[in-house]
């Protein structure tokens, strides 16, 4: 088959990561036989940087008329001027916004191999297996914002809100997903404080009354959840959650496995092409050093071909041999945590030639 692939590298590791994953995307074609072809587009701090724009009008075409869309990370230092008149982050919140893709789905997965990478101890962390569901086009980061005032009273304001459709459909396609999964379902909001978290709950309580009353369902408050990631990861199933709050938490989650490095996402909508990358960022710190560890990227090329292309078995040859070079005992520098250590390209390899 043939399909339309568009390639994001962006800012910083992006380009270094993204390269290892076409690498491992283009030893899927030669195995399976398929006709991968690639366009790679500007967004980020690159795209400020050649277009004054980070999301140039030619990238968001060609992510329209793509089959799916792999992105590597945007933002750095060089565009972190608070008084700039636009930032990396603005393109990667309006591709998500103009791509309708509501929904994140960050699985947390565990290799055995890697407990000893986490700083949690392995029996706090064995069995854990998380499936978020943050919602990615509304809430706080697509709320009314703006300034007034001057001096001491100069002020900033970003609103936050929800609808009770952007809260439904999130919450039934987290649901379905638990059916496939152990039939649970925890609901992550701040109803004790906040209006919007009111509605989500209130909302989210009466489509699983309605719809799923088979799931078992329960909600916790944010603050404490952040605190039950870290002492009883093992008992959650599917999380369902806002925008700010999934972004937090997932960040957190990623110290389950070991590291931010292996932590791959799909946003998705009710139609159209889905777009996939790492949830970390571009790694200001080790960008250009060839050491960034490329599997959350991998592993988010293995979601691609799994959700957009419904190519199963390709994806499931890319996750068992990413868990063949973690068994195999290679380990990126962040995975490493002082012992032997390979690089970025060297780990690109390894997952090629379990492909082969
Ligand atoms: P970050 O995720 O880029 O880095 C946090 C830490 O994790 C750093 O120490 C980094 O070296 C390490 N890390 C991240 N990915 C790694 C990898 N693949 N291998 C090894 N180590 C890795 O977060 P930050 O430093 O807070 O943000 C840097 C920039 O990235 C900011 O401009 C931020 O806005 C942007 N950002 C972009 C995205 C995205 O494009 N989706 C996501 C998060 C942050
Ligand atoms: C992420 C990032 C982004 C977000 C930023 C860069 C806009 O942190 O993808 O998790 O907050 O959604
Ligand atoms: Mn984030």
């Amino acid at each position: 088959m043939n399909y339309n692939l568009v390639l994001l590298p962006g800012d910083g590791i992006g380009p270094e990561i993204v390269a290892q994953a076409k690498r491992v995307l283009e030893a899927v074609a030669t195995r399976f036989g398929h006709d991968f072809q690639f366009s790679s587009h500007l967004i980020g701090g690159i795209a400020i940087d050649e277009t004054g724009d980070p999301l140039p009008p030619a990238t968001i075409e060609a992510c329209k008329s793509a089959s799916a869309i792999l992105l590597g990370a945007v933002g750095g230092p060089k565009w972190d001027d608070p008084s700039a008149k636009t930032r990396p982050e603005a393109g990667l919140l309006k591709i998500r916004k103009e791509l309708g893709l509501f929904a994140n789905l960050r699985p947390i997965k565990m290799f055995d191999e890697l407990a000893g990478a986490s700083p949690l101890r392995p029996e706090i962390i064995k069995g854990t297996d998380i499936l978020f569901f943050r919602e990615l086009t509304g809430g706080i980061y697509f709320g009314e914002s703006g300034r007034s005032g001057t001096g001491d009273d100069e002020t900033a304001y970003q609103s936050m809100t929800y609808s009770v459709g952007e809260v439904k459909r999130i919450v039934r396609m987290a649901a379905k997903a638990a059916q496939g999964r152990s039939n649970r379902l925890t609901s992550v909001d701040k109803a004790n404080v906040l209006e919007p978290s009111r509605l989500w709950r209130q909302t989210a309580a009466e489509v699983m009354k309605q719809e799923f009353p088979d799931v078992q369902y329960d909600v916790v408050l944010v603050d404490s959840m952040a605190m039950h990631l870290i002492n009883r990861p093992a008992d959650f199933d599917v999380v369902v959650t806002g925008n700010m709050f999934g972004d937090i938490l997932t960040d957190e989650a990623s110290m389950l496995p070991g590291s931010l490095g292996m932590l791959p996402s799909a946003s998705v909508g009710s139609d159209g092409p889905g777009l996939y990358e790492p949830i970390h960022g571009s790694a200001p710190d080790i960008a250009g050093k060839g050491i960034a560890n490329p599997l959350a990227t991998i592993l988010a090329a293995a979601m691609m071909l799994r959700h957009s292309l419904s190519l199963n078995e390709e994806a499931d040859a890319i996750e068992a041999a990413v868990a063949g070079v973690i068994s195999d005992g290679l380990r990126t520098a962040d995975l490493a945590r002082g012992g032997d250590s390979i690089g970025t390209e060297a780990m690109g390899d390894a997952v090629v030639a379990k492909l082969a």
